[in-house]
């Protein structure tokens, strides 16, 4: 099987995970979904973990999920890949740091909604593109983002669903620090290092009682975002979204109702 991510722990306990599938920009295909949900898995459970990096490259975190799989279709069950990766990602336990640059686009985004920390390039390109994939938005992103940004500034980046700079990220609250590109993974080692180094049951118990209140709502909202993204890749609009990527052309919805 292809591995489109490298692992790579240190001696101190972090453990970096680098997204690579660099040829289609970092985007999730079902085998990416799954691997990334067992490299989580795995590291909750080895003791010698006791911090999480996620990244990308200098130049790209990750476009969003592979729009190929949306024109196949994507059944929505809990062992469903996407599935499987969000909730590997909702119920890990210890520190997560996600450290991004370029473009993070559709779920590359999101994600960065259930890291502890965010750190962005200043390099980094945001987008929330479902309503112009005719889609609605996933892994909680409904909920999460209006608490964070408060709802209009989420409405804009949900609604008119331009793209967005790091600084902006940061304004809204889906950052902790923007840094220039070149700074960015250092920095991002530091932070885990002195995460590393603390007591791993504090670490885990902080972050569980941090947590608790929301994660049930985060998991309702979860099952009735999936319904609606998984009835809305059925219709004419999606289909027209997703073949207008693969042809590299505007998407025309004139013709919907
Ligand atoms: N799924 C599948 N392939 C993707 C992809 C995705 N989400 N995003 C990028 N790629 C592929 C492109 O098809 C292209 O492949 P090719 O060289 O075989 O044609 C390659 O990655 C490079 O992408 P390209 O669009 O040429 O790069 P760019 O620098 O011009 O634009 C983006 C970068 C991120 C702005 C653009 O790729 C994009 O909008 N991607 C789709 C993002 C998206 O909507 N994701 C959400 C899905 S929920």
């Amino acid at each position: 099987m292809t591995s489109y991510l490298l692992s790579e722990l240190n001696k101190q306990g972090t453990l970096t995970l680098t997204l690579n599938r660099l040829d289609k920009l970092n985007a999730f295909n079902g085998d990416f979904y799954l691997e990334v949900a067992q490299a989580l898995r795995d590291a909750d459970s080895n003791p010698a973990v006791r911090v999480v990096i996620l990244r990308g490259s200098e130049t790209c975190f990750c476009a969003g999920n592979d729009m190929a799989d949306f024109l196949n279709g994507m059944g929505f069950s809990k062992d469903q890949p996407l599935v499987r990766f969000m909730l590997a990602l909702l119920h890990f336990s210890k520190p997560i740091i996600a450290a991004a640059a370029g473009p993070a686009v559709g779920i590359g985004t999101t994600l960065l909604m259930h890291c502890d920390l965010v750190y962005l390039a200043d390099n980094t390109v945001l987008r929330l593109p479902f309503t112009d994939l005719a889609a609605v938005p996933e892994y909680a992103a409904s909920l999460i983002l209006p608490r964070l940004a408060g709802y209009q500034k989420a409405a804009e980046l949900m609604l008119v669903a331009d793209k967005f700079n790091a600084d902006k990220a940061y304004e809204v609250g889906l950052a902790n620090a923007v840094l220039p590109a070149n700074e960015l993974f250092s920095h991002v080692d530091k932070i885990a290092s002195k995460l590393a180094a603390k007591a791993p049951a504090s670490m885990r118990n902080t972050k569980k009682l941090m947590k608790a209140e929301l994660l049930t709502e985060i998991e309702n909202v979860i099952d009735v975002e999936l319904e609606y993204f998984s009835n809305a890749l059925e219709s004419a609009e999606s289909k027209e979204a997703v073949s207008a990527f693969m042809e590299k052309r505007k998407p025309d919805f004139s013709q919907f109702s």
